[in-house]
């Protein structure tokens, strides 16, 4: 054969994908990735925002890292030629293990935001939840998914404001609460610090030159209507987000400090569905919330942005579910960067994992797409590690599937 015989019959060319977000999406192999294109999107305070953590960013890291941590003990010929990763998380059934966290302020990373995020998790079939600090509203998140959904809130100083937004989710069809109770004060996240963030972004002098290196970012955030805080009533006298706050300073005068246990009993009395508490970080308080009978906890720092130096969620599950296992459902919130990771989490105890950065990534990097991929990602994984760790189902992640090294 002659060497062009020979070229020709190796050499294939690849078909171009001409949809620009599929081919960057068909490139993109895990969250680290999506991080890196989500980089180079968005303008650096937003990007910083986004992947910020508190302080040293000590806790940000040993989130994802301690996962390195955790080494399976895979089982081998248990044949593994199908793998079911469904179970049930509230009493629901779940395709997969994972729920969306909520996240403040979606549409900085892309213009669709929560809405976006909302469709792609009723595709995969997993919950999503929406935060007080949205900037989309309960009934706009509603209307384009009939998927399930959650509704976070913080105590505000103003009840009222509370009980209102409660009311209103349940109208929607929002099916559990989540009360994040790790914010009594915002952490200390040094990088908008260093920016002088403000949220919404504010296109200054300063952030012109920002602008106009992510060019795409800024079409799509001027082109679209203006990014509020949706789910705060104009009545509560508190911003609603159309000019530009410095995020410490809000939550500070509008939070109450004073959250306590007994505020828990009070949000009991007005919602009647399942409550989840959102940062829990101690097996003490773990079992203070089974006392209080919450149906779920969320062993969360806040993706390391409030206390630096607080426990990772992976290092707390086992002793949490030792102490309150099977009593209450445990979700481990934070590092959770793979499907491997949920299983890991799993093994330990967890009833599910939840994820907030990743979906961020994903969303700034490539829209809705980015989501519905990453979503993906993460099922896929679960279901490669369960095949090549020799389990079939969630009842068999059990235990010794795991050692810490
Ligand atoms: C909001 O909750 C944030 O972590 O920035």
């Amino acid at each position: 054969m002659g060497m062009i015989e020979t070229f020709r019959s190796v050499v294939q060319f690849r078909e171009f994908e001409l949809d620009g977000t599929k081919r960057r999406l068909s490139r993109t192999a895990d969250v680290a990735d999506l991080r890196r294109a989500a980089k180079r999107r968005l303008p650096f305070g937003v990007f910083d925002y986004i992947d910020g953590g508190a302080e040293d960013e000590r806790t940000l890291d040993r989130n994802s890292t301690a996962f390195g941590r955790v080494e399976f003990r895979p089982r081998v010929l248990n044949d593994v030629s199908k793998v079911d990763t469904s179970t049930t998380l509230l009493g629901k059934p779940v395709p997969f293990p994972l729920a969306l966290s909520p996240t403040g302020f979606t549409r900085i990373a892309h213009s669709q935001g929560e809405l976006a995020v909302a469709r792609a998790a009723q595709r995969a079939g997993i919950p999503y939840s929406l935060s007080t600090m949205g900037t989309r509203s309960i009934e706009e998140v509603a209307s384009v998914s009939a998927g399930t959904k959650w509704y976070q809130v913080y105590t505000w100083k103003d009840r009222g404001l509370v009980k209102e937004m409660i009311s209103r989710a349940e109208t929607a069809g929002y099916e559990a609460l989540i009360l994040t109770v790790d914010t009594a004060v915002l952490g200390r996240r040094e990088r908008d610090v260093r920016r002088g963030y403000t949220l919404p972004p504010k296109i200054g002098l300063d952030t012109l030159l920002d602008g106009m290196i992510h060019p795409g970012w800024t079409k799509d955030f001027l082109t679209h209507d203006p990014i509020t805080f949706a789910n705060v009533p104009p009545s509560s006298g508190a911003s609603d987000g159309s000019s530009a706050v410095d995020l410490a300073g809000f939550i500070n005068s509008q939070f109450d400090q004073a959250l306590s246990w007994g505020d828990v009993d009070w949000l009991r009395s007005v919602w009647a569905g399942p409550v989840i508490l959102k940062g829990i970080q101690t097996v003490a308080d773990a079992e203070l919330a089974v006392k209080s009978g919450v149906e779920a906890i969320a062993l969360s720092n806040h993706g390391g942005r409030q206390l630096d130096g607080a426990p990772t969620p992976i290092e707390l599950v086992e002793p949490v579910a030792q102490a309150v296992g099977g009593r209450i459902d445990i979700i481990c919130d934070g590092g959770v960067r793979r499907g491997s990771d949920i299983v890991k989490a799993l093994a330990l105890g967890a009833t599910a994992c939840s994820v907030g950065r990743p979906y961020l990534y994903a969303l700034g990097a490539a829209g809705e797409p980015g989501v519905d991929h990453v979503l993906e990602f993460f099922r896929s994984g679960m279901v490669r590690t369960m095949q090549l760790s020799g389990v079939r189902s969630v009842e068999e992640i059990t235990r010794d599937l795991v050692a810490w090294n």
